[in-house]
């Protein structure tokens, strides 16, 4: 596998996505190991796309707990009845929140956190983690990220589960 991103400049965001895709298809596809592929894949994330903390929690034992990110210390478990997180864990569907402050139950992991997407990664009917990404504007997120987040996390669910997200 190659070793550095190619990252073009001057990219809208979709671009930016569409060339990131194929890229991480080709990383993860080297390594069987989830936990490696979730940290490059949070690496990946926060260099070409600057978020402002970007990583995943597992599911164990009915619980999100803290897997590889990238970005100031967060909390390391979540109830399933709690955040952003743990919402969109229980409803198995992308969260977009615009502004977290509004949101009832969210975990502020850090004050400058202003909004918030949350894709869950569903495999065999359940969900084995959520990807988590924060930004410190508001109403960051929108339909753009949601596709191609999505898009990104059935790649691994393909990869580790080989079922269809
Ligand atoms: N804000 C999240 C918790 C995780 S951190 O932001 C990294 C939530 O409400 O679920």
């Amino acid at each position: 596998m190659s070793e550095s991103l190619i990252l073009s400049e001057g990219l809208s965001r979709a671009e930016r996505y569409q060339e990131l895709l194929p890229q991480v298809k080709a990383l993860i596809a080297d390594e069987p190991d989830l936990i490696a592929n979730l940290a490059n894949i949070a690496a990946v994330l926060k260099e070409a796309m600057g978020f402002f903390w970007v990583g995943f929690y597992r599911m164990i034992d009915g619980e999100l707990v803290l897997g590889p990110f990238q970005g100031p210390l967060a909390c390391t478990r979540i109830a399933l009845d709690r955040g952003v997180c743990g919402a969109a864990a229980t409803q198995q569907k992308t969260l977009v929140v615009d502004d977290v402050n509004a949101f009832p139950g969210h975990i502020a992991c850090s004050s400058a956190s202003q909004s918030e997407i949350v894709v869950p990664l569903i495999a065999e009917g359940e969900v084995k983690g959520v990807l988590d990404v924060d930004s410190d504007q508001l109403a960051d997120f929108s339909a753009v990220d949601q596709k191609y987040l999505e898009e990104m996390m059935r790649l691994v669910v393909k990869r580790h589960w080989g079922g269809h997200g």
